[in-house]
């Protein structure tokens, strides 16, 4: 099969060290996966090129790259995914991440992300002397969890740490998630404290990045979601993030649709002048074009149909959480 691969190169030994694309054309088999095709262009074509991989069964998780624009291991991805024969694929390096040489990336903000989260079981009281005893359906639930394999292509991906590296990040929360619903673990005040300050869950802008490029569908955000819930029933309420969420739920319990008018000053706060003020710019532009919220709310019609849905819920909520407690 004939392919052109467009593979991201970067030297930080050249004398002007900047980012350019080099075109590989060749003939490789067509079982080849990109994986595959860096390896023959490695040991065929360039020996320059610098990448990483070891296990080349998506184990690993060390050769997560940017294919054609979006993280994923190229160990799994055929190049017959991806273009047909006569096609270009595009490499580059894991986003979000500093870049070694060509398509390595330098992991350690990753492991000092999943180091922030304290990755270790924190039993409460002294350690059992032979083992821990627990349900096996609480084991069965973490086991979704359990299978990331710390590849970063949810890192690479995620939209929040292209513009801000203060972010905990899908991968180090989807870790914190793990130790949150182990049943093992004693800290969950404590961890849930921890989550709750900048950089950590409510930073989450719910792109579903995450989600799309994960290789072994982890689903980071939906554990982040999850983290959300525990943090805001741990009683943690007055952060903008635990304020947005609570306002947003109660607008649209009342009215049956957000009152977007009402939802930033119940998220900052009424009084929180400066905060109020730094809106006026944008809710000038939305007014320019004809995309202010309306002041004055109604309603829409069968809301108190909505209110008989949050209740429901609420309803199931809690009879879930006694069924817990007598468990
Ligand atoms: Fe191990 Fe790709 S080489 S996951």
């Amino acid at each position: 099969m004939q392919i052109t691969l467009q593979v991201k190169r970067f030297n930080p030994e050249d004398e002007a060290p900047a980012p350019f694309f080099q075109t590989y054309s060749l003939d490789v088999p067509e079982h080849f996966t990109v994986l595959d095709s860096l390896i023959h262009v490695r040991e065929e074509v360039d020996e320059s090129l610098a990448l990483r991989c070891s296990c080349r069964a998506a184990i690993c998780g060390s050769c997560a790259m940017r294919v054609n624009g979006h993280a994923t291991l190229a160990c799994k991805t055929k190049l017959t995914s991806l273009a047909s024969p006569g096609g270009s694929v595009r490499v580059e390096p894991a986003g979000n991440l500093p870049v070694v040489k060509d398509l390595v990336v330098d992991m350690e903000p990753f492991w000092d992300k999943v180091q922030d989260i304290r990755p270790w079981v924190q039993p409460e009281g002294e350690a059992p002397e032979a083992e821990y005893l627990v349900p096996n359906t609480d084991m069965l639930h973490l086991t979704g969890v359990v299978g990331c394999i710390m590849c970063g292509a949810c890192v690479s991906d995620c939209t929040v740490l292209e513009v801000d590296k203060n972010f905990l990040g899908p991968a180090a929360l989807a870790k914190a998630y793990r130790f949150v619903a182990d049943p093992r673990d004693g800290a969950t005040a404590d961890r849930l404290k921890l989550y709750n300050e900048y950089g950590g869950v409510w930073d989450c802008t719910r792109c579903f990045e995450c989600v799309q490029v994960c290789p072994k569908d982890i689903a980071p955000m939906e554990r982040i979601m999850t983290l959300r819930e525990h943090v805001i029933e741990a009683g943690h309420r007055n952060t903008y993030g635990a304020r947005h969420a609570l306002a947003f739920e109660k607008l649209v319990e009342h009215s049956g649709r957000l009152d977007e008018a009402r939802l930033i000053p119940m998220t900052y706060g009424f009084f929180n002048v400066p905060k109020l003020l730094g809106i006026v710019p944008v809710a000038i532009r939305a007014a320019i074009k004809f995309k202010m919220p309306p002041l004055f709310h109604r309603p829409i019609q069968g809301a108190d149909k909505i209110r008989g849905l949050f209740e429901r819920v609420r309803a199931v909520q809690s009879a879930e959480k006694d069924q817990g407690s007598t468990e």
